[in-house]
């Protein structure tokens, strides 16, 4: 599967998928929505089971839906969980991955009543490939067209009913006909360090690994919010444990080793502080647009604005305005760097970005 997410070599705290996952990330991935296994994301959950239990006491498919938030949140695995859930078929397959109307086509004529077809990254989707999706997400039927030139007609296939569960990263690069299309909508959030402590130690529970209370708790908070990283930084900390000796990881040895990892007290990487520290030092605290602050940092634009914003502006350290990214008086005090001689935005904790507003300024 084509896995074309953000990539940046190197970054320990990338909320991208590696390779090293690809093999350890089934065993961790939870398997149904109980609150031990898939943790926190409560309203997400709340709903989802209300809307699992109705599909099955009616013996119909679950509505279409579409999970979106910033990467490592929890949408792969809760598609799983759905299927799971509902005892249905999942077939995976992502925006990028179909390239023609006919992939898309032989992919939903092969579908059985009530399964589940998901696609990843589906705000990558082809227009030829998402038209094909219009008819058969609302009245469950293709039309296909035979033959070619003058003797070409169109026929009308009909499709088992199934639910479609489309992820993505960016819901506000979704056209309108496709969004409205699905009955739920799901948004994730980034986990609190309180939830990603839970997430530390039901994984090292799974991984074999001994962690005390306090040691967990220093992981999740240098997550940046993120259960993919928590569990990746989980994983770089036993390193240093096993290393130095230490049979258990405590505070001390999780702290030592995200030092180690050049990931501060709050999670930031080298990448975000010199992305903030960029704004501050070549646009004065911003506004900057996003493509100028990319090519001035030498990262992509999507990995900006999918990675490192959704934190930096959770934390209330950057603010998006119409005219560009602006740095707030909490990132100058973060970093130890002098105020400019202008008046900087004090910011505002929870700065959550909407992603259906991002269809942007820059
Ligand atoms: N709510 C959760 N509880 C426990 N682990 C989680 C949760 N959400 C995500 N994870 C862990 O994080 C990893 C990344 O999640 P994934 O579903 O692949 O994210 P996304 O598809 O949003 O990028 C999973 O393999 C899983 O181990
Ligand atoms: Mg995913």
């Amino acid at each position: 599967m084509d896995r074309n997410e953000p990539d940046f070599e190197n970054r320990i705290v990338t909320s991208a998928f590696t390779a090293e996952e690809e093999n350890l990330e089934p065993s961790l991935r939870p398997r149904t929505l109980d609150d031990r296994e898939y943790i926190g994301q409560t309203k997400v959950k709340e709903n989802l089971r209300v809307y699992i239990e109705a599909a099955k006491l009616r013996g119909e498919p679950l509505d279409h839906v579409l999970l979106y938030g910033p990467p490592g949140l929890g949408k792969t695995t809760l598609a799983g969980i759905i299927a799971n859930e509902l005892s249905a078929n999942i077939r995976i397959t992502s925006g990028p991955a179909i390239e023609r109307a006919g992939d898309l086509a032989a992919l939903l004529t092969n579908l059985g009543p009530n399964d589940i077809l998901f696609i990843d990254e589906i705000h990558r989707i082809q227009k030829v490939v998402e038209e094909i999706l219009y008819p058969a997400m609302e009245d469950y039927a293709i039309d296909v067209i035979i033959g070619k030139g003058p003797a070409a007609r169109s026929i009308r296939l009909d499709l088992p009913r199934f639910t479609l569960i489309g992820a993505t990263t960016r819901a506000g690069q979704i056209s309108t006909p496709l969004r409205d299309r699905f009955g739920v909508v799901l948004k994730l959030e980034l986990y609190s360090p309180e939830e990603l402590a839970q997430i530390v130690k039901r994984s090292a529970r799974i991984l074999g690994i001994a962690i005390e209370e306090e040691g967990a708790l220093e992981i999740a908070r240098r997550s940046r919010g993120t259960p993919r990283i928590a569990n990746r930084l989980l994983k770089r900390v036993r390193d240093f444990a096993q290393v130095g000796g230490k049979s258990v990881i405590d505070r001390e040895i999780a702290d030592y080793a995200l030092r180690m990892l050049e990931i501060d007290m709050l999670g930031l990487d080298n990448v975000d502080r010199r992305m903030l520290e960029t704004i501050m030092r070549f646009y004065d605290g911003g506004p900057v647009g996003l493509d100028t602050l990319a090519a001035t940092i030498g990262e992509e634009a999507v990995t900006i604005e999918d990675v490192c914003e959704p934190y930096l502006m959770q934390i209330g350290f950057l603010s998006r305005t119409l005219r560009g990214r602006c740095v707030t008086r909490a990132a100058y005090e973060h970093l130890g760097i002098p105020l400019p001689d202008k008046p900087v935005q004090s910011g505002s904790l929870n700065g959550q970005i909407d992603l259906f507003e991002d269809n942007e300024e820059n």
